[in-house]
């Protein structure tokens, strides 16, 4: 991989989650499943669920403008917003558009990324090039979702998601370091092990496509876990390589976070000890394009990156889309 031309590196984080909570204990009570299965299998306590006229902009602003804030720069600083997003505001404009216009970042080009649950992490990857090449020096990246609009509500897999957003100010600094190397692959093979086909061209806002069920999403739960632990890997292993650096070098990985168990096999085949896995499913569930940056975010203000600091991006999602990250902390 070559040398990016100019050192990236993330200057702010920020999230948002909306404040209903739905327990494991709750679900019991509106579907047949078991709090304690979904706690042992997913690793999944609670999810947070937006307000029904909350929308993914809404969640993305908040999380957007935090990380601004926390950047110490102001929306007219932003060049490039790039929201990775699976359940947009609307199919047109993008949802990118609609944040630019509530966060008055009017000085900045602004589109929506589709790669489901590795949104965030193709979202950086697509910044990082045009900072490196000094086309812009500012970018703001959000990884927002409401699956929780997308969901049958009647089906036992509602258990697996939540709703929230997070972001990230990614820009040019003198600083060594920043991101040493990205590897995103996709597979289109696997475009039915999770889908949501209604609303496009495929499947038209139809009577006969709604009682169909096509609004929801569709997942193979099986396929999911088998792809997980043999990508996931695969993506780690060669930014590794890329930056000849080795699995003990990492310090924290932060990865997408699909189900405990899928983080736990993939630690274990890579050789990396589960307490530099960073979690938080046991409180939001998975929030697709949220799950990375809300996490970067929680450990980026509790302290723990400091300069120097390797961390590991890593994330599988519908597609399949996957791949891999790493930055060292400035
Ligand atoms: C979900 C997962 C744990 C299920 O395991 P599996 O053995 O592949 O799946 P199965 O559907 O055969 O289920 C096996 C048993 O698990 C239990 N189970 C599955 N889903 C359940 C749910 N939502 N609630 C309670 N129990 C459940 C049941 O006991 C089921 O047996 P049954 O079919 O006789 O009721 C596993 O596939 C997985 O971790 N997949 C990854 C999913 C994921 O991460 N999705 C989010 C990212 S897109």
């Amino acid at each position: 991989m070559k040398q990016l031309v100019r050192n990236v590196h993330i200057i702010g984080t920020g999230s948002y989650t909306p404040e209903t909570v739905y327990t494991n204990e709750y679900l019991e009570t509106i579907v047949p499943t078991s709090a304690k299965w979904i706690e042992e299998n997913l690793g999944i306590k609670e999810r947070r669920i937006a307000l029904p006229n909350q929308t993914t902009s809404d969640l993305a602003v908040e999380a957007g403008k935090k990380a601004i804030e926390n950047a110490g720069l102001k929306p007219d600083d932003i060049e490039l917003i790039i929201v990775a997003t699976a359940t947009p505001d609307r199919l047109a404009p993008s949802t990118a558009a609609i944040v630019q216009d509530k966060l008055k970042a009017y000085n900045s080009v602004a589109f929506d990324l589709a790669a489901v649950c590795s949104g965030f992490l193709f979202g950086i990857s697509t910044a990082s090039q045009f900072i490196a090449t000094s086309v812009y020096n500012n970018a703001l990246i959000i990884g927002a979702d409401t699956f929780s609009k997308i969901i049958d509500w009647s089906r036992r897999d509602c258990v697996f998601f939540g709703d929230g957003a997070g972001a990230a100010v990614l820009s040019h600094t003198e600083t060594d370091g920043g991101f040493l190397a990205f590897r995103l692959y996709t597979d289109g093979r696997g475009k039915w092990n999770f889908t949501i086909p209604g609303g496009g061209s495929e499947f038209p806002l139809s009577y006969e496509n709604v009682d169909a069920g096509y609004r929801y999403f569709q997942m193979n739960g099986k396929a999911v876990y088998e792809t997980g632990v043999k990508v996931l890997p695969k993506a780690i292993w060669q930014v590794l390589k890329d930056t000849g650096l080795s699995i003990n070098d990492i310090d924290y990985m932060i990865p997408h976070q699909p189900s405990i168990k899928i983080l736990k096999d993939t630690a274990e085949v890579i050789g990396l000890p589960f307490e530099k896995v960073m979690t938080n499913m046991d409180r939001y569930a998975n929030t697709s394009g949220g799950t990375i940056p809300i996490l970067l975010d929680e450990v980026n203000r509790a302290g723990k990156l400091k300069p120097g600091t390797l961390v590991l991006f890593a994330a599988v999602g519908s597609g399949w889309t996957y791949g891999a990250s790493i930055i060292r902390w400035s």
